[in-house]
Formats: structure tokens, sequence, C-alpha cells
């Protein structure tokens, strides 16, 4: 049972990062150790640059979401941690990709309409092939589970399809998968019951993001204590009276405040709200997120200062992973060469 995923070196990680992912990569990689498999994490460096971006940055930007990740939980001995641009057999696997994948799939991806939309000077085909790289990214490594927020479903099942587009195409599958040789594993996304889906704590319609519409409306993983009580305080709920401590319709700054509270706290929803009775007001709920969340991210904080300065133990960590991220993918690249009729044969 492999387990891998991939997060963006872009902006400052947030909440949402944490809860609807980044927790999940750490108990991926129990999950996988315990069934003998790899774990693999990647920084995916190439996917930053679909959109306009500061090449000075985008180095120190990847140490920092490597920093965190290793503050967060995952140990490097134990999985594979590496920067997507040092594996060139993923861009590779993206071209070949290509070839099976619809274009009107691309052109459908909800995050393209969003991004494309947001672009000033150019929409790069990067960012209309994003989704193809991700794909490959997850089957050069034929993993079995993609650990990851709501906001990915959409392309783990396009990576999905093209999976059995390619069986089905290349490796004479049925279209359901079923026969044939299984080149690509078909991966499944796994979608966390509390925490999939954190919305901007000033709108709460909107998912929290790294492009929030207010400086309050995300919190940040290294905010200070302080700072991510006061952004809890001020969080947008509603003006029932009395206040109702429930999720409902119409209710979406309260049931996303009881849903960080679930997550951060290991309850559900329900347990939450039962724990809420004798609350007095909406104070109570946003007192109680803010000393679950600080609770649970401050020894990541503690230990991601230390981990970030010593970038040659990163650099060194990171040569580390690429040679045993590549040694997986190599194999699976060549297959799909073979496959493909692509190069010499085999
Ligand atoms: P990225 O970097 O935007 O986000 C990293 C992870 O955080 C989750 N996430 C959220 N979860 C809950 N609530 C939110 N508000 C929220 N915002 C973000 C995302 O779902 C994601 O799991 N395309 C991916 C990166 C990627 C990848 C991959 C993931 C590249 N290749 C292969 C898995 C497998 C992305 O942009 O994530």
């Amino acid at each position: 049972m492999r387990v891998y995923s991939g997060i963006q070196p872009t902006g400052r990680k947030h909440l949402g990062n944490y809860l609807g992912a980044i927790r999940h990569f750490v108990t991926g990689q129990e999950d996988a150790s315990a069934a003998g498999d790899d774990a693999i994490f990647c920084v995916v460096d190439l996917h930053a640059t679909t959109v306009a971006y500061d090449p000075a940055e985008l180095r120190d930007r990847t140490y920092d979401t490597i920093a965190l990740l290793l503050a967060a939980g995952i140990d490097p001995e134990r999985s594979i941690l590496y920067r997507q641009g040092d594996v060139p057999e993923v861009p590779e696997l993206t071209w070949l990709l290509t070839a099976v994948t619809a274009h009107g799939d691309l052109n459908r991806m909800h995050q393209f309409k969003e991004k494309s939309g947001q672009q000033r000077e150019l929409v790069s085909a990067g960012l209309f092939l994003y989704p193809v790289l991700m794909a490959a990214d997850v089957l050069a490594f034929r993993a079995d589970r993609v650990p990851v927020g709501d906001d990915q479903r959409q392309h783990v099942e396009l990576m999905r399809d093209i999976a059995l587009r390619f069986n089905a195409r290349f490796g004479g599958a049925a279209p359901d998968g079923t026969g044939g040789t299984e080149i690509l594993t078909v991966p499944e996304g796994i979608y966390p019951t509390s925490g999939a889906r954190i919305m901007d704590l000033q709108a709460p319609e909107k998912k929290m993001s790294t492009s929030s519409s207010t400086p309050e409306g995300a919190l940040y993983l290294l905010d200070e204590p302080k700072a991510m009580e006061k952004k809890f305080k001020r969080a947008v709920t509603d003006s029932e009276n009395p206040p109702v401590l429930r999720r409902g319709p119409e209710k979406a700054g309260v049931s996303n405040l009881i849903d960080i509270l679930a997550a951060a706290s290991d309850r559900t929803p329900d347990e939450v709200e039962a724990s809420l009775v004798d609350a007095r007001g909406y104070g109570d709920l946003k007192a109680a997120t803010a000393d679950a969340v600080i609770t649970l991210l401050a020894p990541v904080q503690e230990r991601y200062a230390a981990l970030r300065e010593d970038e040659a133990a990163i650099e060194a960590a990171l040569a580390i992973g690429a040679e045993k991220a590549r040694a997986i993918a190599r194999p699976v690249v060549a297959d799909v060469r073979e496959a493909m009729g692509v190069g010499p044969r085999a």
C-alpha cells in the first residue's frame, strides 16, 4: 500500500493545508511503513512555475515547505521526501501521458478556470497541463493512496481516468480496468472526514487559501499564538439570537469553526456540538477552537525554526530523497515508454 502526496512551495502554508493534508501525510507514513511499503512526499516546485512567480524566491519557499513537512513529522529516513524538479522522470512521464489525456477534460478543471482568470500577463500552457504533471507525480510511483484535501478531488479523478485510459490503450485492459496488463496503478484519493475543506475565517463561503480575502481570513501555520487567538476571535459567524452552536445551511462560519475544532481535537463534529450545549455563545466556540489549534500546532512551530535554518541539511536530505524517488520512477517510465513504442526496444 504505497502512499503519495504533494504540496506546492507557494506562499505561507495555512491551517487548511495542515488539517486537510499535512497531518494525514504523517498518518500515511505510519500506514505505509506498517504495510512494508513506501510513503512518498513531494514539494512541487515545477507546479509553482505555472503561474507568475519570482525565481529568486522559489528555492526559499521550497526550503520553507520542506522544513514544515519535517517539523510536522515526516521522517526522511522512513519516507521518501523529494523536490519535484530533482526527478526528471516525472516531466518526461507528463509528456507521455498527454497522449491519453483529453483536452476537454483539462478545459473543465475548476482550478484551471479559476487560476487562468487571475493571471494578468500570461495564461501559460503549464497552467493548462498542471493536472497532467500532477497525474505523472503519482503514477510514476505506482502509488495506491493519495491523501489530499477536498479541493483536489477533480485532479485525483482525472489521474485515475488517465491511468485507466493508459492501461486500456497500451496494456489491452478493458475501460473499467479489468483484464490486460496494469501498467499504471489506478490510485485512490483519501479525504479526511473532518477538515477536508477549511473555509476562510472572514469569508466562510470561500475555502481558506494563500490568496485569502484578507490577512485575517487565513490562519498561517507559523502565526504567533496571540495572532491565532485574534483571528479566531474575529472570525465571521452569524447574527442568530440566541446563538446556535450547530452546523447548518446559512451557518458557514459556525460550521467551519466546528469542523476545525473537531479536526484539531480528534473528535467528530457531532461530538463537538454535544460538548457545546452549555456554551454561552460564539465566543466560547472561538476560544475552544483557538485553544485546540494552538495546542496542535505548538510542536510543529517549535521544531520548524531549527530545521529551516540548516539549508545544507535540507539539501542533503533532498539529495537522498531524489535518488530514492528516481530509483522507483525510472523503471515505471521505462515500462511506459516500452508500452508506447517510444525509443529502442527494451
Ligand atoms: P496545495 O499545495 O494547494 O495544497 C496542499 C494540500 O492542502 C490541501 N488544502 C486544503 N485542505 C483543506 N482545506 C483547505 N482550505 C485546503 N487548501 C489546501 C490540498 O487539498 C492539498 O492536499 N495540486 C496540489 C499539489 C500536488 C499534489 C500532487 C497532490 C502536486 N502533485 C500529487 C497530491 C498528489 C496542490 O496544489 O496542493
